[in-house]
């Protein structure tokens, strides 16, 4: 047996490269050396501890599994599904709320800076953000877990909780850990000290953006006063995430990337990583398009992927429910 691999991204809004390159490439990539059994999934429960529109969160749920598909997960290699559609993930978060200290979620970074954003909507279901997450990761026996670095306290947790489930009730779970690409934290385009998230949409390169809008944005990146180009993150870091950038989509070294443009200006590195991004995500632009014309398809594929997780999800949580003694 394959050890197997979960992640999820949560359907609010569209994917920025930063999404890109801390975890959807990722997936494609791990998914396709077939190291892996590989669950990803739709992280619906977990959206809408923000603010949400319904009829807007449905199309958002379709657009990310169109995004899914457009990037290259394949429902023939992965099991592709919606977390909403397997109850036990709701099941399983719940038994885990009760050996979940509250001190410990009251620790979590990104718990305080949404609460800092959404002052007045610090609901119950974003303080536990974390247990919910921790559920759908152990109910799969998952050994890996790729994410971007902004997760890993969250990982932090989960094992923790399966580490204290197993002492408490008997070997059930598995440890997971996590997964880092290369570009764990790609950061904002309008502030270089802060991580790229669509919560300052000015920052973000979306992979749906048109060639204009990508080299728009890339052009008013915010960089230094220098005029060489090195690659320093920690005194010139927007100059260094763009070079950063530029290596991820072309597999080399930032610091390669630096000497090839040595003696060029940054208006010339910005124009080639606009149209560096533009042309790597052409192809994606179209297949989402195509997609996105028949919904009802794309949620086909979603909807047995649901029935799959299931079965495996159910048996597990089975085992739970004797260990903690529903039945006998
Ligand atoms: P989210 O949109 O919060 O559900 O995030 C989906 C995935 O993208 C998670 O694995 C995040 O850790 C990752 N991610 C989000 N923002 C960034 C970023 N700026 N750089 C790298 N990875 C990121
Ligand atoms: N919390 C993750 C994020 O914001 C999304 C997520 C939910 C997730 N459950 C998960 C990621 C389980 C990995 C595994 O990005």
């Amino acid at each position: 047996m394959k050890p197997v691999l979960v992640s999820g991204i949560q359907p609010s809004g569209k994917l920025h490269i930063g999404n890109y390159l801390g975890a959807l490439k990722n997936f494609t990539g791990l998914q396709n050396s077939e190291d892996y059994q590989c669950y990803f999934f739709i992280a619906d429960l977990h959206s809408i501890t923000e603010a949400f529109d319904p009829k807007e969160k449905r199309k958002q749920i379709i657009e990310l599994c169109a995004d899914y598909l457009a990037a290259g997960l394949d429902p023939k290699k992965s099991v592709l599904f919606i977390q909403s559609k397997v109850a036990a993930h709701s099941e399983l978060s719940w038994i885990l709320n009760t050996i979940t200290p509250m001190g410990e979620l009251e620790r979590m970074t990104q718990f305080k800076d949404k609460s800092l954003r959404q002052e007045e909507n610090i609901n119950a279901g974003l303080f536990d953000y974390p247990v919910l997450m921790a559920a759908d990761i152990i109910l799969y026996d998952a050994r890996t877990v790729p994410v971007g670095d902004d997760q890993l306290q969250h990982l932090e947790l989960t094992r923790t909780l399966a580490r204290k489930f197993n002492a408490k009730f008997g070997q059930t779970f598995i440890e997971p850990k996590g997964l880092l690409t290369k570009t764990p934290r790609v950061m904002s385009l309008k502030d270089p000290t802060k991580k790229m998230s669509k919560s300052q949409p000015e920052g973000c390169l979306f992979l749906d953006d048109e060639p204009e809008a990508i080299k728009a944005k890339v052009s008013r990146a915010v960089t230094d006063s220098g005029t060489a180009i090195a690659y320093d993150p920690e005194h010139r870091p927007g100059l260094a995430n763009l070079l950063e950038i530029y290596a991820a989509l072309t597999h080399l070294e930032p610091r390669a990337i630096a000497a090839e443009f040595d003696g060029e200006s940054y208006a010339e590195l910005k124009r080639k990583l606009a149209a560096l991004v533009a042309g790597h995500f052409a192809e994606f632009r179209m297949k989402k398009k195509k997609l996105l014309a028949s919904p009802a398809t794309v949620m086909k594929v979603f909807d047995a992927g649901s029935k799959k997780a299931t079965k495996i999800a159910d048996a597990k949580i089975a085992e739970v429910k004797k260990k903690v003694g529903f039945v006998a």
